[in-house]
């Protein structure tokens, strides 16, 4: 396996990481989850200006610009056998020795490498399963961090139930997957939760809004409760790795016919069209 090392392209093997690295000690750093289709990455520059913004928030400067690992990634996607899969990227604060503090010195470390999840064309014929559970997660989810522990239980709880996701709401209001922006459709009305710290700016959300535009499907940045969702016509996920996917049960419950539902699956359509 090729790893784009810093700013380098070498074997596995090579590529070195210091036990004293803040990503690995403290999860201090942040990543990105890029699909590419066809050899060509899909809506880079929005990856791009999201991995900018969240190593603003946390105050780490990136070791290079994004024009620079814009280009060394596409130098990995030529090195892929595939046509399609995605690109994990992380950017680690890097070296200091330990302490909470941010070190006044410290070179951040990117490594980044390909992928192969196949595209979940079957799954998003059928639908899947998701069950729900309180977001117990920090208050800065527009962050693209590394701790994601709160997200790996989460999913958990979908594993353990035979489900593909977690619906996690605070207090009775949805708030996004464990992996994953939520909508749900109610009188051919999508509604999903507005963009602030409680949920990540997804980049397949924002195509999701502009292929609603495109369909004239009313798009509603309005926070609903798990009431609302288990009473939708209509539920669905949008992320790099699962596209648009419908949901059609939720706790064991039914959503709407237990298909996936009209406006679901013009959505579906359209990503496809657009990502051909
Ligand atoms: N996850 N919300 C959360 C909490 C996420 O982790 C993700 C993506 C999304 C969807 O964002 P996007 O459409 O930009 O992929 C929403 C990535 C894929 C992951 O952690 O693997």
């Amino acid at each position: 396996m090729k790893i784009l090392w810093n700013d380098r392209i070498v074997d596995r093997n090579e590529c070195r990481i210091d036990p004293e690295d803040r990503g690995y000690q403290f999860g201090d750093g942040i990543y990105e989850v890029i699909s590419f289709y066809n050899h060509q990455l899909f809506k880079l520059t929005e990856h791009m200006e999201r991995l900018s913004y969240s190593a603003g928030e946390i105050a780490m400067d990136l070791p290079y610009s994004t024009e620079q690992i814009a280009e060394n990634l596409k130098k990995l996607v030529e090195l892929s056998d595939k046509a399609d899969g995605q690109i994990y990227l992380q950017v680690t604060r890097g070296y200091a020795p330990r302490n909470h503090a941010l070190p006044e010195k410290a070179d951040p470390v990117l490594t980044a490498y390909l992928m192969h999840h196949p595209r979940p064309l079957d799954a998003q014929k059928t639908g899947v399963a998701a069950v729900t559970a309180e977001d117990v997660r920090w208050l800065r989810c527009d962050i693209k961090s590394l701790n994601l522990l709160g997200s790996i239980l989460a999913k958990q709880k979908a594993v353990e139930n035979g489900a593909s996701e977690t619906i996690l709401h605070r207090g009775g209001t949805v708030t996004e997957g464990s992996s994953t922006n939520v909508f749900m459709v109610k009188n051919n009305t999508i509604y999903t939760h507005p963009i602030n710290n409680l949920i990540l700016n997804g980049i397949t959300r924002r195509v999701v809004r502009d292929l609603a535009e495109k369909a004239d499907i009313p798009f509603r940045e309005e926070a609903f409760t798990t009431d609302d969702l288990m009473a939708a016509d209509e539920v669905f996920l949008s992320s790099t790795i699962m596209e648009i996917m419908p949901v059609v049960r939720v706790d064991g419950q039914t959503i709407g016919t237990g298909r996936p539902g009209k406006v679901t699956k013009t959505l579906v359509q359209l990503f496809h069209e657009f990502v051909n």
